[in-house]
């Protein structure tokens, strides 16, 4: 039976939430989840439910085992006795949450005799490829849109010593020549069409269970090429299937307004957002993604840029997590879902009191420091002296 929404006014309730000392009560609930097994890395962690055997040598940075923090703020605004956590994927070891899938593919590409990897990338793949391939003493190749990668991650991709390649052209054009190129023997594709990938993401579905004790409610994440949505959605079930979880989520993904194919059911030919990770017009795994959706009862909606730069901003002003744009979509959509006047497709007021929502915040803020210094006043200096730095401090 849907529940009346009271506690959300007409107003966006998150652009007047106060930006107050909060006081909490201890309980554990408030505590930030480290996970016991931090370091120790997906494989060692997950094995039994990953495709590895004793003759595959295990790539690993000590990937996963990323907080699960529980959000005060946001978990007031849904209301209702709700409670919102936040997994938070940019504390991975290349600050994004494709080093769990990069373990898997790395390791397995080199228990295949592959002399390099080679994959497309909106930016976070590549950083991944790189750091593993290094790690690995194999070569990295990444195909990037040219112009169009964040200054964080190319800096990566280069330090890592990957081949860069630039194309005049989107991300699903460069993923359409690794797909060519890979079909070489030498080179194994790194990108989220290797199911091994998907093998290696869905772990943090697993360790959401293991730190909540069950599976949530839902589970709201941003939607790109739409492997990591499949990969929770696998894990979840697997994990349920194992014994380890009593309940499944409903899956909902966000796309961004100007880049939204999974949306409106039709490849868009220029896809344009300021979330540049998710900036994908056609994804790979839009069937798979899409199944994970239908057989959750999720659901996939929009957010425009302008929230989804709101949606960052808050969750660095309000919780001290500081993400990348595509990472601030789920948190746009979480606020999005909890007012009625926006006709959200997943509207909050049918979930039940008290349920579990998990938003992942995919990747960290670093990675697109221009969006921040864009936005931000230039420093101007003072003279050297307390009065005048008191003053301009404006205390
Ligand atoms: N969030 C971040 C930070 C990402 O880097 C990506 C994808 C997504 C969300 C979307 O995940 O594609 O599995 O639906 N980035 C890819 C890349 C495409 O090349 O780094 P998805």
């Amino acid at each position: 039976m849907p529940v009346s929404f009271a506690a959300v006014s007409e107003e966006s309730v998150w652009k007047t939430c106060p930006l107050t000392p909060l006081v909490l009560p201890v309980t554990t609930t408030n505590e930030v989840q480290v996970a016991p097994n931090r370091g120790r890395g997906v494989i060692a962690r997950y094995r039994e439910f990953l495709p590895v055997s004793d003759s595959t040598p295990i790539i690993s940075l000590g990937e996963g085992g990323t907080p699960l923090i529980f959000s005060p703020r946001l978990s007031a605004i849904v209301g209702r006795g709700c409670e919102v956590y936040l997994k938070y994927e940019g504390l991975n070891p290349t600050c994004s949450f494709k080093d769990r899938g990069m373990t898997m593919a790395v390791s397995k590409a080199v228990e295949r005799g592959a002399a390099a990897v080679i994959c497309a990338s909106t930016g976070n793949t590549s950083a991944s490829a790189a750091a593993y391939a290094a790690r690995a003493g194999i070569r990295c190749a990444v195909v990037l849109p040219a112009g169009k990668i964040a200054s964080g991650k190319l800096v990566q991709a280069f330090a890592y010593g990957a081949k860069v390649v630039a194309i005049e052209g989107n991300f699903d054009d460069a993923l359409l020549i690794v797909r060519a190129l890979g079909g070489r023997d030498d080179f194994a594709i790194v990108n989220s069409i290797n199911p091994d990938r998907i093998a290696g993401q869905k772990t943090a579905s697993f360790e959401i269970v293991d730190d909540l004790g069950d599976a949530p409610d839902l589970h709201l994440l941003p939607l790109g090429n739409a492997g990591n949505i499949t990969a929770y959605w696998a894990g979840y079930r697997e994990y349920r299937e194992a014994g380890r979880s009593t309940r499944l989520p409903a899956m909902i993904g966000f796309q961004a307004a100007g880049s939204a194919p999974m949306f409106h059911g039709r490849i868009v030919e220029k896809p344009e957002t300021i979330a540049s990770a998710i900036r994908i017009g056609n994804p790979a795994s839009w069937e798979a993604a899409g199944l994970a959706v239908r057989e959750s009862r999720g659901a996939i909606d929009i957010v425009t840029d302008d929230e989804i730069l709101a949606a960052q901003e808050w969750l660095a002003t309000h919780e001290g997590i500081f993400v990348e744009p595509a990472s601030a979509a789920p948190v746009a959509g979480l606020f999005k879902c909890c007012e009625l006047t926006r006709t959200p497709v997943y509207s909050f007021t049918r979930i039940s009191d008290g349920s579990r929502i998990v938003c992942t915040v995919t990747g960290h803020g670093l990675k697109d420091p221009d969006v921040i210094t864009n936005r931000e006043a230039k420093l101007t200096t003072v003279a050297p002296n307390d009065q005048d730095v008191l003053r301009a401090i404006g205390f």
